[in-house]
C-alpha cells in the first residue's frame, strides 16, 4: 500500500483523556482543510467492531493473553484493510484510538505474553505498516481508573483487571516510546485538557506539518 495520507495513533492507558484529544485534532485539521477519518481499536471496521465485543465485555478471565492477543491481531487486520489502508490512500489523514502498541502494553507488559511474541503477531496482522506518529498520553494509573471508572458501561473488561496490571502496561508504553522516539512522543495527561491539547498540536506541528517537502 502506498500511502498519501498520515496515520496517527493515540496509546494510553484507561481514563488517559485519548479519545477527548482525538476528537480535539480531528476538528483542528478538518478546520485546516483535511480529510480526516476517525477510528478506534479494536474495531474501527464492521468485522472488527464484533470482536471488539469478544474483548471488552465480559468474565475477566474469559481468555487467556495469547487468546486475547490473536483476537486483537485479526480486528487489526480488519481494520487496516477495510478502514485505514483505504482511506490513507486516498490521501486521509487517519486518527486512530489506540494500536499494536496497546497489544505489546495490554498483552505483552499487563498479561506476561513475550514480547517477541506480539512482535510477530503484529508482524503478521500490519505486514510491518507502523503509524507515521504515536502520540502516548501518559498519567499515573490510578488516577486514570478513577477517571474511566467514573465513565460506567458494559465496556469495563479490562478496567476491572486491577491497578498492578495498569501500573505494568504505562510503564509498556514508556518502554515503547524510548525504544522508538523517532515514532512516539509521550505527553503529560495529568494536565487540563487545554495543555494537553497544545501539546498535542506542538507534536503534530513538529514532527509531522514541519517536515520539509511534505
Ligand atoms: P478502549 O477502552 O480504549 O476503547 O479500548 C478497549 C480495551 O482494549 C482497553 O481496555 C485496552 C484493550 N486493548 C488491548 O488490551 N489490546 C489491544 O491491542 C487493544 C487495541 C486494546
Amino acid at each position: 500500500m502506498i500511502a498519501a495520507g498520515k496515520f496517527i495513533t493515540f496509546e494510553g492507558g484507561e481514563g488517559s483523556g485519548k479519545s477527548t484529544q482525538l476528537r480535539l485534532l480531528a476538528d483542528s485539521l478538518r478546520a485546516a482543510g483535511r480529510e480526516v477519518v476517525t477510528t478506534r481499536e479494536p474495531g474501527g471496521s464492521p468485522g472488527a467492531e464484533d470482536i471488539r465485543a469478544l474483548l471488552v465485555q465480559g468474565e475477566v478471565a474469559r481468555w487467556d493473553g495469547l487468546t486475547e492477543a490473536l483476537l486483537h491481531s485479526a480486528a487489526r487486520r480488519d481494520h487496516l484493510v477495510r478502514t485505514v489502508w483505504p482511506a490513507l490512500s486516498r490521501g486521509a489523514w487517519v486518527l486512530s484510538d489506540r494500536f499494536a502498541d496497546s497489544t505489546q502494553a495490554y498483552q505483552g507488559y499487563g498479561h506476561g505474553l513475550p514480547l517477541d511474541t506480539i512482535a510477530a503477531l503484529t508482524g503478521i496482522a500490519t505486514g510491518g505498516f507502523r503509524p507515521d506518529l504515536t502520540l502516548i498520553l501518559d498519567l499515573p494509573a490510578a488516577d486514570g481508573l478513577r477517571r474511566a471508572n467514573g465513565r460506567g458501561g458494559a465496556e469495563d473488561r479490562y478496567e476491572r483487571m486491577g491497578t498492578a496490571f495498569h501500573e505494568r502496561l504505562r510503564q509498556g508504553f514508556l518502554s515503547i516510546a524510548r525504544a522508538e522516539p523517532g515514532r512516539c512522543v509521550v505527553i503529560d495527561a495529568s494536565r487540563p485538557i487545554a495543555d494537553v491539547q497544545a501539546a498535542v498540536q506542538a507534536a503534530i506541528h513538529a514532527r509531522l506539518t514541519a517536515e520539509p517537502g511534505r
